[in-house]
């Protein structure tokens, strides 16, 4: 049996240098060494609870309200980040907002075995893991500590929920919303009640009757008016004024007083404007109607 292995990690050894070498650069790709060295590393640590094969039939697994997610379902894991997998094996479900029942395997699992680990789970997606179109964590600046720990990456990312089935006043007002309790109870109602301490305060929350008091990132002063909707029906995507919040573990951003630019353009240096300051508003204005589109340059309509 162990010669039968030895065998075939050469043997896989030899494909590799072989692949590597005729996709020079190629080195995104799933390296089947550490396939083969992660096999065996979640045989031991993790198949217990997420079954041999990622499915979540462990034998542990029957006791976990949160059962653990089917690992090999690439419609919910290709677009999780690797460093989103590798910050919940090392250091536990909470890290990223889920169930602690999922422990942390800092003390067990050195790094590189913890990256041979995320890559036998990668080759278990089906439908494939397409390496060039991974994506990493977007780290946004500013993050703030919000009342409940709500990842963008768990639901927009893996559970691919639409922007707008939560921010669902975007393309009718001018404020994009945010969802209430009660949307959040629509799937937490049962998702994550009994074992994800952030998931029972969204139901303190509703027992309470209270909004849960998130914390704005995005502002522009009150003396402006930015409506979504002109945006929105213009076909603007979210994520040119956002960034990639998909990839966000918690959603933060660069606003405010914008001093430095301000500095930089009066000595005669002229830096592209960053978000929310007028220039960039009135930049991407001109630029559009260079194109047909109708956005506003007097004063008026975005000062009152
Ligand atoms: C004691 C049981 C247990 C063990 C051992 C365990 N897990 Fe988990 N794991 C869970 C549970 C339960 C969840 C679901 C948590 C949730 O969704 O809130 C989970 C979730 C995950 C997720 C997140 C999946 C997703 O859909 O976002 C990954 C990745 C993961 N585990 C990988 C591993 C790896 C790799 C190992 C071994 C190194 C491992 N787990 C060992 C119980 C376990
Ligand atoms: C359409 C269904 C749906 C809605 C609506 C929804 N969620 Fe979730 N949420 C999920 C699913 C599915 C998971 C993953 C469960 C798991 O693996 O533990 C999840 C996970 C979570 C988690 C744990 C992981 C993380 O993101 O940190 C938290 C906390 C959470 N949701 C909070 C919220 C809040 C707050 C709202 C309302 C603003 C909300 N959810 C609305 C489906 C939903
Ligand atoms: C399941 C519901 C849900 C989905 C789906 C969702 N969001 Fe959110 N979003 C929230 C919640 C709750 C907050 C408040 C907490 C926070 O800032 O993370 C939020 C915050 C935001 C913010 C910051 C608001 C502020 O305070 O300035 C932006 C911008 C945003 N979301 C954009 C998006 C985009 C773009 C998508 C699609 C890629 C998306 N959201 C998908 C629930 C959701
Ligand atoms: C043209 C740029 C732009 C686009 C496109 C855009 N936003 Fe915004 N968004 C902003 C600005 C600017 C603010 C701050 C507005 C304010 O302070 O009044 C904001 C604020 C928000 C907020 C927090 C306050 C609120 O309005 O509820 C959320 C949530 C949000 N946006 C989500 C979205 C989503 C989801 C989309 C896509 C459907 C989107 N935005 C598209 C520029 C944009
Ligand atoms: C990425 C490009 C882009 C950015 C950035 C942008 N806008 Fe716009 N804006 C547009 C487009 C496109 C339209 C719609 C033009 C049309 O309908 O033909 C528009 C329209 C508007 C309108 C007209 C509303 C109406 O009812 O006619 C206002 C007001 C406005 N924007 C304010 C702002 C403000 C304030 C900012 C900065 C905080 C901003 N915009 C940033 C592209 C942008
Ligand atoms: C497309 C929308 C838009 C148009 C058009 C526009 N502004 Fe602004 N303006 C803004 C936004 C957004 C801010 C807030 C930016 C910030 O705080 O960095 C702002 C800020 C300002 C400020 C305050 C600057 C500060 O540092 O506090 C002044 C003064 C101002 N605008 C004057 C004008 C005048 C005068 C015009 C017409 C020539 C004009 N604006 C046209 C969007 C616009």
């Amino acid at each position: 049996m162990a010669r039968w292995f030895t065998g075939g990690g050469c043997l896989l050894a030899v494909l590799a240098l072989l692949s590597a070498a005729f996709w020079a650069g190629a080195s995104a790709a799933l390296d089947p060494r550490d396939v083969q060295a992660g096999q065996a590393l979640f045989a031991r640590n993790c198949a217990v609870c997420h079954g041999e094969s990622g499915r979540g039939d462990g034998t542990s697994a029957a006791g976990f309200a949160t059962k653990p997610a089917d690992l090999a379902d690439g419609r919910l894991m290709n677009d999780l980040p690797d460093d989103f997998l590798r910050n919940i094996i090392e250091n536990g479900g909470p890290a990223e907002g889920l169930a602690p029942t999922m422990p942390p395997f800092r003390a067990l699992l050195s790094a590189m075995q913890v990256r041979q680990v995320i890559a036998y789970v990668r080759s278990l997606a089906r439908p494939p893991f397409r390496a060039e179109e991974h994506r990493s964590v977007a780290t946004a600046p500013h993050a703030p500590v919000q009342p409940i720990f709500f990842n963008h990456i768990v639901h927009a990312s893996s559970f691919q929920l639409a922007c707008q089935y939560c921010h669902a006043q975007a393309r009718r007002g001018t404020a994009a919303g945010l969802p209430s309790v009660e949307r959040c109870m629509g799937c937490h109602k049962i998702i994550g009640a009994q074992d994800n301490p952030e998931i029972a305060k969204i139901h303190e929350y509703a027992r309470r009757g209270e909004p849960i008091p998130w914390v704005r990132v995005f502002k522009v002063p009150e003396f402006t008016y930015f409506p979504h909707k002109p945006h929105v029906r213009a076909g603007v995507v979210c994520q040119t004024c956002h960034g990639p919040i998909e990839r966000m573990r918690v959603v933060g951003a660069e606003t405010g007083r914008t001093l430095r630019n301000d500095l930089m353009n009066l000595v005669g240096l002229r830096t592209s404007p960053p978000p929310l300051s007028m220039g960039w508003c009135v930049d991407c204005h001109r630029d559009q109607n260079r194109r047909g589109a109708q956005a506003p340059l007097d004063c008026v309509t975005c000062h009152h």
